[in-house]
């Protein structure tokens, strides 16, 4: 069965708005436990717009499934996850004026630098994974630095579900792709997962694609929450995951 880790950055986000200190991210987070979730998902930001390092710590002490720590691969926030220590960290690309993670890590590039991250990182005992394209070049830099994860970036794919329709050429290439870079993560032993823009609308074909060890979802869950309540979104996208 394929996992389901729900991103809470938006009750933070939430949150942040008023800066009352509710809605809580641990009651949150504990919701999405009780209807399901694998595993809960933060990314400290280095502006801090919306989850708070105080949050980190908290869910560390509250939650009973795994907290997956997404950061940047920054110095200010590696201090943070040494001392955290989360189940597992994905390092994402960040940029200041993005309203959200916009396109996958260059691995390949930088190879030096997070090579040292990721053997810093997994002697802490933490679980490393890189949130890149879906590109094989990127598989293979991922292999080298021994990272132990990938989390797929499923923009594109979300992307030409919305605009280009299921049946889309573009679509279809984009699930493709998907497709051949998973193969190639697993036959090299990596773990493999997958998330961003995913929803309850385009998340039966993704489910298609074997060997997916984990979706980390936000956004849609979180606004679906607005409506019916956080404990029903999340057993909504489980039930449809399933
Ligand atoms: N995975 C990673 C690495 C992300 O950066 C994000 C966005 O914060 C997500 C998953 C979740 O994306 P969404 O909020 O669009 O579901």
């Amino acid at each position: 069965m394929i996992k389901l880790g729900v991103n809470i950055d938006h009750v933070a986000t939430i949150r942040q708005a008023r800066r009352e200190g509710f809605p809580s991210i641990v009651e949150a987070a504990a919701m999405c436990e009780k209807a399901g979730a694998d595993s809960i998902t933060v990314h400290l930001r280095e502006d801090r717009r919306h989850t708070q390092d105080k949050d980190v710590y908290s869910l560390r002490e509250s939650l009973r499934t795994k907290l997956n720590l997404e950061m940047a691969a920054s110095e200010e926030i590696f201090g943070v996850a040494l001392d955290v220590k989360p189940d597992f960290v994905c390092i994402v690309p960040e940029k200041r004026e993005e309203l959200t993670t916009e396109g996958g890590l260059d691995v390949k590039n930088q190879k030096n630098k997070l090579a040292d991250i990721v053997d810093r990182l997994k002697s802490a005992g933490i679980v490393v994974s890189m949130f890149i394209d879906t590109d094989i070049e990127q598989i293979s830099a991922c292999i080298d630095i021994k990272a132990d994860a990938v989390e797929l970036h499923t923009g594109k794919y979300a992307k030409f579900f919305k605009d280009n329709g299921a049946n889309s050429s573009e679509f279809k290439e984009e699930v493709d792709r998907i497709f051949r870079t998973s193969c190639a993560a697993v036959k090299n032993g990596l773990i493999l997962n997958a998330g961003h823009g995913l929803d309850y609308e385009n998340i039966e074909q993704i489910c298609k694609v074997p060997f997916m060890n984990e979706f980390n979802i936000g956004f849609s869950i979180i606004a679906k929450a607005v409506f019916i309540g956080l404990e029903a979104a999340v057993k909504d996208m489980k039930k449809l995951i399933n």
